[in-house]
């Protein structure tokens, strides 16, 4: 559909975590006319579901040297160290800027910032709000923050597509706007900085901690843009959420990795801690092997879940400590207090992302990405536990400070820059289940040459429905619902393709058939480049 309505700006921003609203904050700071839309609400994203915290290295004899040895070895001999080592020597700054900006962190008695550990730490690094409420206050600080700035919003926005200029330039978005007045309908923000700051695509599967605006909508628009994504197959399973039943689909409550932090034990059925013996920090190894240490238990046990043991915390450090976790756990009738946690592995970050350099900028110009949707390399096969919220932060500052550097002219889009509707079949939305069982099945924490041939067939299957139903009787309404299921299964048909072709186990990526990490062949990234005439 063409644009209805359009407004013009230097910069618009999409998404409303910590990555996109630090970059409009900052890119506003530095004068620039600054747009951010969001599909939700401004707190609606991933960034408010955060527990844990935030690593960096804030403590007393800890180092950036420290930590960027710890994410290198998370990230399992992909992790870009040019990145990491910006991420975590930028990273303490860049945090207490959003001290500055105005979020609590939670302190010490002696008023220093408090800090726990996490999967993969050597040390106490990750400083938390709320006690296990992060995510949340540092949203409410940049909402606010935003609020009092001069911005434009748009809510309930879902971008499309990016349009281009007559050199095929970046030129701004397109837009469908539900309920927001005078932006109602499918517009374009016309701008010639555009930054991705969608968030990631848990909902690909059944059973995620992302909420259910997670769908890829960013990586989808890079794709379609011809941008380069890469490392789409890494996808990070949490090891501890709260295991709800095997049918249970959708946004599924987290029992935060500082939980182990803080001394809690993963156990079987029978009470024995069965990471023991498996790896030198036990509960507290890199998420993937603690996530395999949990499948591996349960396929040998035939059981749908482990158990977190935390009652020795006792009532008053649940409460004080964890209380967003006790609440959740006792809203679905499991006391903490007396009884051990059931848990399971459940779908949680894209490590992979569209591609980018230091500066933030992809393959297109004038389009930029940070947060989950990017691939800064700073992950690389597994990302390190609370580096995300880190990696937004520092990398929406490097972008606004390269827009206000570059400050290119505003330019018009070419008539030929289309939306989504105009590009690739829409899918009605009920296929939004079908993909997420095709990919939990064919492409979840298990996967193998055999699971992820089925998930292409089934995939490839929707795809040509779709294709042959397009212009005839039965096509498909555009509305949010049907782009959100057709961009994830773009995403889908995208990742699991990358998972068939890393014909190896490293991080995150677990194929049963090729259980050992192949380092003469595996030690490259995955790139994917689609031509906009090939989705
Ligand atoms: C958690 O609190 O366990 C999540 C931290 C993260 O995903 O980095």
């Amino acid at each position: 559909p063409a644009p209805g309505w359009a407004i013009d700006a230097d910069v618009v921003v999409v998404g409303s975590g910590v990555a996109g609203l630090t970059a409009a904050l900052r890119c506003a700071a530095a004068g620039l006319d600054t747009v951010v839309v969001t599909k939700a609400r401004l707190d609606d994203g991933s960034t408010r579901w955060a527990q844990g915290g935030i690593a960096a290295a804030l403590g007393e004899g800890d180092t950036p040297e420290q930590h960027l040895d710890d994410t290198l070895v998370a990230g399992a001999g992909l992790c870009d160290e040019e990145a990491v080592r910006t991420l975590v020597t930028e990273g303490p700054d860049a945090v207490r800027r959003l001290i500055t900006t105005g979020a609590h962190f939670d302190t010490t008695d002696s008023g220093d910032i408090a800090l726990t550990r996490e999967g993969g730490h050597h040390r106490r690094r990750i400083a938390h709000a709320g006690g296990d409420a992060t995510g949340a206050e540092i949203s409410r600080a940049l909402v606010e923050a935003v609020r009092e700035a001069t911005l434009h919003t748009i809510e309930n926005a879902l971008v499309l597509d990016l349009l281009t200029d007559a050199e095929g330039r970046t030129a701004g978005v397109s837009l469908h706007v539900m309920g927001e007045g005078q932006h109602d309908g499918v517009g374009a923000v016309r701008a010639p900085s555009v930054v991705l700051a969608t968030g990631g695509m848990g909902q690909v599967f059944s059973a995620t901690t992302n909420p259910s605006v997670s769908t890829g909508d960013g990586v989808a628009l890079a794709l379609r843009a011809g941008a380069e994504v890469s490392d789409l197959e890494f996808v990070q399973f949490h090891p501890t959420v709260l295991f709800l039943g095997a049918d249970s689909e959708g946004q599924q409550p987290l029992v935060s990795e500082a939980v182990r932090g803080e001394g809690a034990h993963l156990v079987d059925a029978d009470g024995v801690r069965f990471m023991l013996g498996q790896h030198e920090l036990a509960e507290l190894a890199p998420r993937d092997i603690v996530a395999k240490g949990i499948t591996r238990r349960m396929h040998e046990k035939g059981a749908e879940h482990m158990y977190l043991d935390a009652r020795h915390f006792g009532a008053a450090m649940w409460e004080q400590r964890f209380p967003t976790i006790l609440a959740a756990c006792r809203s679905h009738g499991i006391d903490p207090v007396t009884e051990p946690i059931p848990v399971a592995p459940a779908a949680h970050y894209a490590s992979g992302g569209v591609r980018t350099d230091l500066r933030g900028r992809t393959t297109v110009p004038g389009l930029y990405a940070c947060g989950e949707v990017a691939c800064t390399g700073v992950h690389g096969a597994n990302r390190l536990a609370s580096n995300s919220l880190l990696e937004g932060l520092v990398f929406a500052e490097r972008i606004a400070a390269d827009i206000a550097e570059v400050r290119p002219p505003r330019t018009e889009p070419a008539e030929s820059s289309r939306a989504v509707g105009d590009l690739v079949p829409l899918l009605a939305p009920e296929a939004r289940t079908a993909i997420q069982r095709t990919m939990t099945r064919g492409a979840g924490v298990l996967r193998s040459a055999d699971s992820l041939a089925a998930a292409v067939e089934e995939l490839e299957t929707l795809h040509r429905e779709a294709a042959a139903e397009a212009d005839g009787a039965k096509a498909v309404v555009p509305g949010v619902d049907a782009w959100e299921a057709t961009n994830l299964l773009l995403v889908s048909r995208v990742l699991v393709a990358a998972a068939r072709e890393r014909e190896e186990t490293r991080g995150c990526h677990w194929r049963e058939d090729r259980p050992d990490r192949d380092d003469a062949h595996g030690r490259r990234h995955l790139v994917v480049r689609i031509a906009p005439d090939r989705t």
